[in-house]
This record gives structure tokens, sequence and C-alpha cells, in this order.
């Protein structure tokens, strides 16, 4: 049957419309806005859920870029290890393959040996000392410290600021109710050989692996247990298998939002300055979250029939202490006295 003239016409009008449809696509993909301007897409990876007050401040980081740029840099986030676990997507983003990503410190410490210094056991003495540490000079020396390897070489990462993580604890499958339950049991670290010999000092064994793996490891009994701060207990849902969680706070490992040279260098003076802006302002949205998120970690835990106990410390500190002296060694000896000087 030969088609009708209208039937002719509305198949044009469709095809014209799909050519449209099809056009601004590729224009969104090639970097171009509606108005014809350059679109900067900008990809942002870590390993934590989305449900995570971290992820949120990351969100926030996006917002921020997008409204003082005017929507010419766009960012696109890619959680829960998608990108791959921390220390791999550290090395992509030296790399060029990543824009910026989100990190614990501690694995960058393999990268920029100074940055074992946050694994330190005890290293603050509160988190208002933690705070007005990183807000003051010798935070933000470690931030630019971190573009720079031991020989003075380019580390081809870029430190912007730094997230809340809180501090961290022990939990695991078994009770917690001393220093002394932790001996014998497996213990998960991140990769980062200051927590692991801290671990050891307790007489646990330190076993090191991703944060994405650790949920299948405790429920099949490979690790007994783990540390960490109360968000990243509930939102990786290890409270599922772990009904124990014992305060000891033995360290307060700060997140950090790092950008890869490669990526900085390919920004002009204007765009650096916007994404300097907006990390800024992503911490200090992210630290009012935190706050409130980890008192309803806390109380969403214990609800969902963890057992919360508070550590004495000291026992802790006093047990650790051979740990600090081991890695406070070098540049980290003469941070470790700057951080002790911040009143
Ligand atoms: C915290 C931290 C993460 C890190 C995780 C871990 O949740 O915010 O960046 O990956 O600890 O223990 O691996």
């Amino acid at each position: 049957m030969k088609p009708s003239l209208s039937q002719f016409l509305l198949g044009l009008l469709v095809g014209a419309l799909l050519c449209c449809v099809g056009f601004a696509w590729i224009g969104q993909r090639d970097g171009k806005a509606a108005d014809g301007s350059r679109v900067r897409e900008i990809t942002v990876a870590h390993g934590l859920a989305v449900t995570h007050p971290v992820h949120q401040g990351i969100e926030e980081f996006g917002r921020e870029l997008d409204r003082l740029s005017g929507g010419s840099l766009k960012v696109n986030i890619f959680p829960g290890e998608q990108l791959g676990t921390e220390t791999v997507c550290l090395e992509k983003t030296q790399q060029g393959e990543i824009d910026i990503t989100k990190v614990s410190t501690a694995p960058i410490g393999n990268f920029v040996p100074v940055f074992k210094l946050f694994s330190l056991p005890y290293l603050f003495r509160d988190e208002d000392h933690y705070w007005r540490v990183l807000d003051g000079e010798v935070g933000e020396d470690l931030l630019d410290a971190l573009s720079i390897t031991e020989s003075g070489t380019s580390s081809g990462l870029v430190g912007m600021t730094y997230y809340d993580a809180g501090s961290r604890s022990f939990y695991a499958t078994r009770p917690l109710t001393s220093a002394d339950s932790l001996k014998g049991l497996k213990i998960r670290v991140q990769q980062d050989p200051v927590a692991e010999a801290a671990v050891k000092s307790l007489g646990a064994s330190a076993v090191t692996m991703g944060f994405g793996e650790l949920y299948t490891s405790l429920k099949q009994g490979g690790v007994d247990g783990a540390e960490n701060n109360p968000p990243s207990l509930l939102s990786s849902r290890h409270f599922e298998v772990c009904k124990h969680y014992l305060l000891d706070e033995h360290s307060r490992i700060p997140d950090v939002l790092v950008a890869g040279s490669k990526f900085w260098d390919s920004l002009n003076e204007t765009e650096r300055a916007w994404v300097d802006q907006a990390a800024r302002h992503s911490s200090k949205f992210q630290r009012e979250l935190w706050a409130i998120e980890s008192q309803k970690a806390l109380d969403e835990l214990e609800a969902a029939g963890v057992t919360i106990l508070k550590a004495d410390p000291e026992a802790f500190r006093h047990l650790t202490k051979p740990v600090v002296e081991q890695f406070a060694t070098g540049d980290r000896k003469e941070f470790v006295n700057r951080i002790g000087a911040v009143k």
C-alpha cells in the first residue's frame, strides 16, 4: 500500500524531530551546552555509598561548581568503587583517567609518605583539635605536600579540601568490651601500614582489603571485624554482620578531595578558582552534615541491635604507643610536633 501524502509529511516531521534530538544529544556528549558554549564534564570517583554524608558533600561540590561556572563545569559522580578501590582511583587520577577522587588520607600515605601521619593513633586530642589543625596552617601545608613525592618530584595529585570522617573505632562479629577482646581477631584495615601496625600492637592480625570487598569477607568469616566511623558502618551495612561496636576512637583520618595534576593543568585560571571555591564550600557543608549524620548513624545502629560501648582510650593509647614511635619520624615527626602545638 502506498503511503498517503499526510502519512509522508508526518514521517518527514518525525524524522526531522529525531535528527534534532540526536544532534542535541551528540552536542551534549561533545561538551556543548544548548547555547553553544563549552561544557566540561568532570569525573569524580569514590568508594562510599550514596547514602553516606561524604557522598552528599561531593554532590554539593557539583551543585556549587555548576552554579559558579554558570553550567559550564558539570560533575559526574561515580560512587561505590565503580571505578575501583581508593588506591586504584588515586592511580587513575594521576594518569588523568579520573579528574577528581575522594579518598581517605590513609591510602595516600603509599603515594606521599608524609600522609601516613594521619593514621597515627590518637594524633589529635579531640574533634576540636582535629579541625583547628586541618583549618589552620598545618592543614594547608599538608594539602600542599600532597603534590610532592618524597624525592621532590610531582605526585600528579593536587589536594583540594578535607571532608570530615569523624573518628574510627573497632567493630566485630564477636563481643568487644576492651582492648583485650581484640586479641586473636582478624581485623580488616585500609591499605595503610600504620593501621596494620596498630592492629598488630593490639594482638589482632591485620588483613588489608578494599572497602567494597569487606561485607562479603565479614559474612564469610574471612575477617572477624574492622574499624570505621558510624556513618560508614551504617551505610556499608556491615552492621548486619557485626553487632559489636567499641568506641575507642583510635584515629581521626580525614577524607580528602584530590584532583589529578593533568586535570588541574587543563583548567584555566578562572575555572581553577571555581573548582577551589566549590571544594571549600562543600567541605563546610559536609562538616555540618557530618555532625548530624554521625549521631543519627549511632542511633540507627543501636536500633538495629548493635551493642555500642565506650572504651577507655588509655589502654588503647598505651598499647599503640610504639606505633607512633615507629612512624612519627622525619617530616612526619615535624608535623606531629606542629600538630601537638596547635592549641
Ligand atoms: C572511611 C573513609 C573511606 C574509606 C573507608 C575504608 O569510610 O571515609 O574513604 O574507604 O573508611 O575503611 O576503606
